[in-house]
């Protein structure tokens, strides 16, 4: 059950003369990191193959992100015509796996581990849409991505509903969950963005570099955050692995996670200001 239909965007609204070609960059890459969702529907099936309930909401979930991935993808081949979202999709697929796929069991070391790292990821992707939707102009844009952060608050109330009911069960301790959150969240620097940015904007036959494009990727990502969007999702986070998600520990912690993003952020300018490479 979707809560909205890629034909209920207002397509027709779309203005290309307030089109941002830095968000351009970084729409192709979520494009095709979302559309991958499928493979992570599987890998949670697998890992809660005796939970029918739940599995059937990762199913739903999955196909909720695949949607955001295409409605993206549309967006981005609007803006930019010469971009064929298929073509970037089928190159992203054959180069890059989830490193999960094979496994049966929970790569976070149980089932609760794994509800925290998927709040993790909808904690990342519920604020950078939000982030994403203040930042374009265009008001197309501006629409689906207030969508598709809608979508992922819900993924977030999902997968912390079904963490509470495992935690009666699994009792990890409060450092276990600490890890795992903060180990899911540096994952974030890994190869799937990264690849991704690579498929979306390096020609065909360009050798792969991880490190210019994660920091193409973060360096424009991490500039559409405001300090608003930081503290909702550190509350996000600390409820997540049951500390208070406000008070003034949180606020402690969203000035601490706002230093450390801007200077993540200052980093990756710097490294694409001064190797001055395409992105
Ligand atoms: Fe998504
Ligand atoms: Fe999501």
């Amino acid at each position: 059950m979707k809560h909205w239909r890629i034909d209920e965007v207002g397509w027709d609204r779309f203005d290309r003369s307030r089109i941002d070609p830095e968000i351009v960059a970084i729409v192709q890459a979520a494009a095709m990191v979302e559309r991958n969702g499928t493979d992570y529907g599987t890998y949670l099936n697998r890992v809660f193959h005796d939970d029918p309930a739940f599995c059937a909401a990762a199913d739903n979930w999955s196909v909720e992100e695949v949607q955001h991935g295409d409605a993206l993808g549309r967006w981005a081949m609007l803006a930019d015509p010469g971009w064929d979202f298929d073509v970037a999709f089928a190159r992203y697929r054959s180069g890059y796996k989830l490193p999960l796929l094979a496994a049966d069991n929970s790569v976070r070391g149980s089932r609760s581990g794994e509800l925290i790292a998927r709040c993790m990821v909808e904690t990342g992707t519920s604020s950078y849409y939000s982030a994403l939707a203040d930042a374009a102009g265009e008001p197309v844009l501006q629409q689906i991505c207030r969508l598709i952060a809608a979508d992922e608050f819900r993924h977030f109330k999902l997968f912390y509903d079904h963490l509470r009911r495992y935690l009666k069960r699994e009792r990890i301790g409060l450092t276990s969950r600490l890890r795992i959150a903060l180990g899911r969240i540096g994952e974030s620097e890994d190869d799937e963005l990264a690849y991704a940015f690579y498929c979306g904007n390096q020609p065909d036959g360009a050798a792969y570099e991880h490190a210019p494009n994660i920091a193409g990727y973060m360096s424009r990502a991490m500039g559409f955050y405001r300090y608003r969007h930081m503290e909702r999702a550190v509350g996000m986070i600390l409820k997540a692995i049951g500390l208070p998600p406000r008070g003034r520990f949180s606020r402690v912690a969203a000035w601490g996670a706002w230093q450390l993003m801007r200077s993540r952020y200052r980093k990756f300018r710097s490294q694409i200001e001064r190797k001055n490479v395409l992105f």
